[in-house]
């Protein structure tokens, strides 16, 4: 079985292309399919020895969710379900997405969010 997760919160599509390019450059002997964070639970989380994480960063400096507008929940509604379980000894690796033109004093300031969260 695999044993690095990739999951990814994304609106309009380029974060899972990145995740989709992360499992391909590791092979999927290593790295299971991505899954979007909107579709997964916490228990398909702790079944990972590593996780590679993706956020895009919306609004201002946020985690992609319904409150930035995004079509669907994603990292922003997740997250509160990780605070009763313990992720002690898991590797974990984050990659952000955003716009350093439009987006200068926040730009993919959600990946402190979600360091935060797995850090905790
Ligand atoms: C309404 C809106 C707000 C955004 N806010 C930020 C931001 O605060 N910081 C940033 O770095 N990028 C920001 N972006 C850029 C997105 O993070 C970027 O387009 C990203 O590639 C989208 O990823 P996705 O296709 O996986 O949803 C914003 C984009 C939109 C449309």
């Amino acid at each position: 079985m695999a044993k690095i997760g990739i999951f990814f919160g994304t609106d309009t599509g380029n974060t899972r292309r990145i995740a989709k390019d992360i499992q391909t450059l590791l092979g999927a002997g290593l790295a299971a399919k991505p899954v979007n964070i909107r579709t997964a639970s916490v228990e398909d989380l702790l079944q990972a020895d590593v996780l590679i994480l993706g956020t895009p960063t919306y609004g201002e400096g946020e985690l992609p969710g319904l409150a930035t507008g995004n079509a669907t929940e994603s990292w922003a509604e997740f997250l509160p379900k990780l605070a009763s379980h313990d992720l002690t000894g898991k590797t974990v690796a984050i990659y952000g997405l955003g716009n350093q033109k439009g987006y200068a004093d926040d730009f993919v300031s959600a990946m402190f969010y979600l360091y935060s969260a797995f850090k905790q």
